[in-house]
C-alpha cells in the first residue's frame, strides 16, 4: 500500500505505528511523516555490499533500513539502533536477522561492529544537543572504515551537524540535489573526517 511514501511500500500498520509514536513522542519522532522512497534511495546510494557492515541510527518503521538491505547489505551485516521499544519490535517482526539494538544513538561507538562502510542517520540530528551530536559523531569517528562516511538527511538549510562539532572532528562534506517527492522536502549530507 502507498501512503505519504513517494510510492514506496509500507505497510498500513507501520504507517500508523509510526503516526502514533509521532502524536506520543514529537520530540523524539521530530518529522511529519516516514522517509519517502526518494529520500531512502539517495541515503543510500553510495553503499557497496562488498564494501563491509553498516550502522544505522533512528530507524524508526525501517523505510531507510528497508532501503538498505535492498541495496544489498545483509541483514546480519546491518546494525540499527532505535530508542524507542515500540518501532524496535516492529523491525524485530519485519526484518528477521537484522542486529537491532534498543538504546541511544549517543551509545553507538559501544556496537560490537567495526569498520563500518557508513552510519545512515535519520536522527533528528539537528534538533539534539550539542553534546548528543559529539557523541553520535564520536561514535562514528570510532566505528568507521578509512573513508567511510556518515550520511544523514535534513529539512532545512544548513548542514546537519552542528559548526563546533564538524570542526572539532574536521569534517567535510557533500550535500545531494533536494528531493522534493518528500514530506518536507530534503536533502542528504555525506560527512567524511578530514
Ligand atoms: C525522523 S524519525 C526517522 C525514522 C525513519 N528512519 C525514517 O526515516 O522514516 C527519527 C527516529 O529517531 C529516533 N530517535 C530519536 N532520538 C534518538 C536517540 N537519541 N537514539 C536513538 N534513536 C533516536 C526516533 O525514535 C525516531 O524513530
Amino acid at each position: 500500500m502507498n501512503l505519504a511514501d513517494g510510492g514506496a511500500t509500507m505497510a498500513a500498520s507501520d504507517f500508523a505505528l509510526f503516526m502514533g509514536q509521532l502524536f506520543r513522542k514529537p520530540h523524539q519522532v521530530v518529522a511529519l511523516a516516514p522517509s519517502s522512497r526518494g529520500l531512502c534511495a539517495e541515503m543510500v546510494a553510495e553503499l557497496d555490499p562488498t564494501k563491509g557492515p553498516v550502522i544505522e541510527l533512528g530507524a524508526g518503521t525501517g523505510n531507510i533500513t528497508r532501503a538498505i538491505l535492498d541495496a544489498g547489505i545483509a541483514p546480519d551485516a546491518c546494525h540499527s539502533i532505535e530508542m524507542n521499544s515500540d518501532f524496535c519490535n516492529r523491525l524485530r517482526a519485519n526484518f528477521p536477522g537484522l542486529n537491532v539494538y534498543q538504546m541511544s544513538a549517543g551509545d553507538c561507538g559501544d556496537l560490537p561492529v567495526d569498520n563500518v562502510q557508513a552510519v545512515v542517520s535519520g536522527l533528528p540530528l539537528l534538533s539534539m544537543p550539542v553534546q548528543l551530536q559529539r557523541d553520535i559523531l564520536g561514535g562514528f569517528a570510532k566505528k568507521v572504515a578509512p573513508g567511510g562516511a556518515y550520511v544523514q538527511f535534513t529539512y532545512g538549510p544548513k548542514p546537519p551537524v552542528t559548526k563546533v562539532v564538524r570542526d572539532e572532528l574536521a569534517l567535510t562534506w557533500r550535500k545531494s540535489h533536494k528531493i522534493w517527492w518528500n514530506m518536507p522536502p530534503a536533502r542528504v549530507y555525506r560527512f567524511h573526517q578530514g
